[in-house]
């Protein structure tokens, strides 16, 4: 079958880079995620890899991050099994066949109205998993979400993407409409707001960061979440390596700018 052409711009397009990694991850010789999906998924859809070869040097942490969620899913479902995933800015990412499911959980994935169309056409997903296309930011499709089940909330590689008033909207609907849960995503610094909206390989996609994580105003903002992680990129690059990259994560976890560019946080409400 020939490559779907598709045209996705700005944030949208940043679905192709963390496909492209997981894909080049999944064929090296010790993979960190081993997304046997990716692979697939990536060759149904247009894409240049001269392009995305550009972000090459993050395939460890894309896929160190990817790996902690998986991991902070099965505890999640493993510790509530008529639980509810709600998989935000899911783009082209293969969790909900990754993790294992139990049979009473449900599964809703979300994304942008086109990228949940283009989902929909290259991955065959199981009945339980339902697919919404809507930004995260818009409240109508909360009433799709049960109140009553214990709901983890993910967000990977979207809240930067998100402007402020948005990433903390989607925290306050998920604090009012479900009753206990886990929030859990990535965040940038925002010092890297500026220097990431002028890197070339970005700026030809089109994406801008729009929120840096600021803890204390986070906190302040949503006083009901209780943090249960905070970890740096970094950790996680030198927890998932060994030799000489082992030793350059360690080093670059030592940094206090360079470790806080990107942490990955998870909260309990
Ligand atoms: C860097 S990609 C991450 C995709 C996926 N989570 C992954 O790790 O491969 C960013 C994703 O956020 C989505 N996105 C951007 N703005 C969004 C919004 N307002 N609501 C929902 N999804 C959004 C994009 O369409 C894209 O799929």
């Amino acid at each position: 079958m020939a490559p779907e052409p598709v045209d996705l711009r700005g944030s949208e397009a940043t679905l192709l880079m963390t496909l492209y990694l997981r894909d080049r991850d999944a064929r090296s010789a010790h993979p960190v995620l081993g997304d046997r999906f990716a692979g697939d998924v990536l060759a149904r859809v247009q894409h240049d890899p001269y392009r995305l070869g550009r972000f090459s040097s993050d395939t460890v942490t894309i896929c160190a991050r990817a790996r902690r969620l998986d991991e902070w899913t099965v505890a999640f479902l493993g510790e509530h099994p008529d639980g509810q995933v709600l998989h935000l800015g899911c783009g082209l990412d293969s969790r909900p066949l990754r993790v294992t499911r139990p049979a009473g959980s449900r599964w809703i994935d979300v994304d942008l109205p086109d990228v949940a169309g283009l989902r929909r056409r290259v991955y065959d997903l199981p009945d339980g998993v339902e697919v919404i296309g809507a930004s995260a930011a818009d409240p109508s499709w909360w009433d799709r979400v049960d109140p009553d089940r214990p709901t983890l909330a993910l967000a990977e590689g979207l809240f930067m993407y998100l402007e402020p008033d948005d990433v903390h909207g989607v925290v306050d609907r998920l604090l009012d409409r479900c009753a206990s849960g886990v929030l859990a995503f990535d965040a940038v610094a925002g010092w890297t707001l500026p220097v990431a909206n002028v890197t070339p390989g970005f700026r030809e996609l089109g994406a801008r960061f729009a929120w840096g994580f600021d803890g204390a105003d986070f906190r302040r903002r949503h006083p009901l979440l209780r943090e249960l992680d905070d970890e740096t990129i970094t950790a996680l690059g030198a927890e998932v390596t060994s030799g000489a990259w082992h030793a350059l994560y360690r080093a670059f976890d030592l940094l206090p700018g360079v470790r806080d560019a990107m942490r990955l946080h998870r909260y309990v409400f």
